[in-house]
């Protein structure tokens, strides 16, 4: 038997618009989910910052209703223990083992680098929700790279201006020996030396260790007018509990980038009061855009939010951003990283741009410890840019 005209045609109609379908990118036939790779610390000294990261992108997308541009997220987590020599490995499992979209990572600036050369020489797009290693906006720059968080250099810089202006004179420096506390102390000398302040001491111990008694006890015996320093999480707890109970926080005034008392307070306690640091956030903005953060991050976690929050949380917006500008479809790489470029992020710090080499333009807030929060003082630096040095872009 034959078919009938109708048949054929009806036939013909399906064929075509079979063909047609599979034409489509998987995006119009369904959306498919967008694989978010996290690669942050979940244990050691930084577990408390991962986590805190964690949920405030989680945030942003829930806020937004589960989906950005239309795709649902699912999350890959990798715990990357703030350990540099197992970055290489752990980010090429996310992209090669587990073909995530979006690289989110990390708080450590070893384990950043690692993942920043690997986003580089792949081409995935990555989001640093906080590490500040000065070379992922400078030499390790790149169009796929964008940083939520700060440089190193950014807090240190404007530190080294308020003391200067205090009148200190000479300033010993203490901090773990890696990239962070190197390029930290590094912004505040730059600063506080053409202010006309001289460093005449710097202290290091490795990262992550704690062993602080012997430089403490260098310290005083160099009886400096000031120290500063950087540390973060459990280590900067401890530090500042040393610091106290040696009995320096009575006789020389500690100044540190504001990791050292952001995420801390509740168990530092007595120890940290009116400690002053400088930071793109503070805990009294009182902005209602803050505010508003606040109240939903505290009703969601029954936690208060710190700067890690707020940086996960932007980090979030960024992408929101990105993927807004290509519908969902991240394969568009130049599209993504031109309506980036041209943002302004609605962040609970304040509004900020991103620079040429796509780190955060920002005011850096100068705070003092006033029960179990950072109290905005003034603003330290008003829109700090960092300078990118090597950044070809
Ligand atoms: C870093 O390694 O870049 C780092 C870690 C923790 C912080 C800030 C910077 O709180």
């Amino acid at each position: 038997m034959t078919p009938s005209r109708r048949t054929l045609i009806s036939r013909a109609i399906t064929t075509l618009a079979l063909s047609a379908l599979s034409a489509l990118p998987a995006l119009a036939q369904g959306s498919p989910k967008l694989k978010v790779g996290l690669m942050l610390p979940y244990t050691g000294t930084y577990a408390a910052l991962g986590n805190a990261i964690e949920n405030g992108f989680r945030l942003h997308i829930t806020e937004q209703g589960g989906k950005l541009a239309g795709r649902e997220i699912e999350f890959v987590k990798v715990d990357d223990e703030s350990d540099p020599s197992k970055a290489t490995d752990n980010v090429n499992k996310l992209i090669k083992r587990d073909n995530v979209d979006v690289l989110i990572g990390s708080v450590h600036s070893g384990v950043a680098m690692a993942m920043a050369k690997v986003a580089k020489d792949t081409g995935t797009m990555l989001i640093v929700p906080n590490a500040g290693a000065d070379a992922v906006t400078g030499p390790m720059c790149a169009s796929n790279i964008f940083r939520s968080s700060f440089s190193n250099w950014q807090p240190g810089y404007a530190m080294g201006e308020v003391v200067a202006k205090k009148g200190h004179k000479k300033v010993v420096t203490i901090t773990w020996k890696y990239a962070a506390g190197d390029e930290s102390i590094r912004g505040f000398k730059e600063s506080f030396e053409k202010g006309g302040g001289k460093v005449v001491k710097e202290l290091s111990v490795p990262f992550p260790n704690v062993e602080f008694q012997a430089l403490l006890t260098e310290i005083a015996a160099a009886k400096p007018d000031a120290v500063y320093t950087f540390f973060a999480g459990g280590g900067a707890v401890k530090f500042v509990k040393d610091y106290a109970a040696a009995g320096l926080k009575k006789t020389v005034p500690l100044y540190g980038a504001g990791f050292l008392t952001d995420g801390t307070l509740d168990a530092q306690g007595a120890d940290a009061a009116d400690l002053l640091t400088t930071l793109h956030y503070a805990d009294s903005l009182g902005t209602p855009r803050d505010n508003a953060f606040r109240l939903a991050y505290a009703k969601a976690y029954k936690l208060q939010p710190d700067v890690y929050a707020v940086q996960g949380y932007d980090a979030a917006q960024m992408l929101a951003v990105g993927l807004t500008a290509v519908k969902g479809d991240i394969s568009k790489k130049a599209e993504f990283s031109a309506a980036l470029e041209k943002a302004r992020i609605d962040s609970p710090r304040g509004p900020f741009t991103l620079s040429k080499s796509h780190n955060p333009v920002q005011d850096i807030y100068l705070r003092q410890v006033g029960g179990k929060k950072n109290k905005l003082v003034s603003i330290a630096s008003k829109a700090l840019a960092d300078p990118g040095r090597g950044c070809k872009l």
